[in-house]
């Protein structure tokens, strides 16, 4: 069949998710949605703000009365908030280490989960983060957990950070990556977890291109 599906890809930091979910989403003609980037934009301005993040009360109370907007641009998907474009602010360093302090208050996940089902009804999307595919789209026709052992995704994000001119320590960064992991796999809302009917993928070993290849496999599987 040609109708229009919906793929939950999900994993721990730096597995490969987002590269691949675009791959996938360009292939179909479909919508790539990035939940991180949600995420990210939120503690951006929770910073700007200089909001405690631990309070789940100032940053819900900030989540509600921000715009959050994912807008497919020419060179791919830029994040506002309000009217202003954060895509560049929400891959700093600062951002990337608190991230998963924001992402951690039940009642801010509720609220994101609460959005991103409302962009995925009509089908014809990617969209991947931790918890797609056991809480924003359970009922996701495709569901992929990607997974790379630590050492490899630190690597991963070292060569990122060569490429933009940032030299960074391959301990600190894998530390980094384990202790995000840590906070996201033990939160009590919507954690990083596999979902039960989700194929996983190790990539420690593959390309990108191979990774996107496996997918479009199973999407193929599904469809006929
Ligand atoms: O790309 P990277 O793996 O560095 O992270 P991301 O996908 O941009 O997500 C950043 C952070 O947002 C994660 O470490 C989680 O704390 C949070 N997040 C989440 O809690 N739920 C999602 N669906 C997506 C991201
Ligand atoms: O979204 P997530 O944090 O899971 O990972 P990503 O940002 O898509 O990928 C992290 C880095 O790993 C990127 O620079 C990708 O190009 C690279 N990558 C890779 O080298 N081999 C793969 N099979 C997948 C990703």
């Amino acid at each position: 069949g040609s109708e229009k599906i919906a793929i939950a890809i999900d994993g721990p930091a730096a597995a490969g998710k987002s590269t691949v979910a675009k791959k996938v989403a360009e292939h179909l003609s479909y919508i790539y949605i990035d939940t991180g980037a949600m995420y990210r934009a939120l503690t951006y301005y929770a910073i700007k703000e200089k909001l405690d993040l631990t309070s789940e009360k100032q940053i819900i109370d900030l989540l509600f009365t921000i715009t959050i907007k994912l807008i497919q641009g020419e060179k791919g998907q830029n994040i506002f908030v309000n009217d202003q474009d954060v895509t560049q602010m929400i891959r700093s360093q600062e951002v990337t280490n608190h991230v998963s302090i924001v992402a951690q208050h039940p009642l801010v996940r509720a609220e994101m989960v609460h959005r991103q089902k409302a962009l995925a009804v009509k089908r014809g999307v990617v969209m991947d983060g931790r918890d797609i595919g056991t809480h924003v789209i359970p009922d996701a026709e495709v569901k992929i957990f990607l997974v790379a052992s630590a050492l490899k995704r630190a690597e991963r994000r070292q060569k990122e950070n060569e490429a933009n001119g940032i030299a960074s320590n391959l301990e600190k960064l894998k530390m980094e990556i384990e202790q995000r992991d840590q906070l996201d796999s033990e939160r009590e809302a919507s954690p990083l977890v596999k979902a039960k009917d989700a194929v996983e993928i190790d990539t420690t070993t593959l390309t990108i291109d191979e990774v996107v290849h496996h997918i479009l496999n199973v999407v193929e599987q599904v469809r006929s």
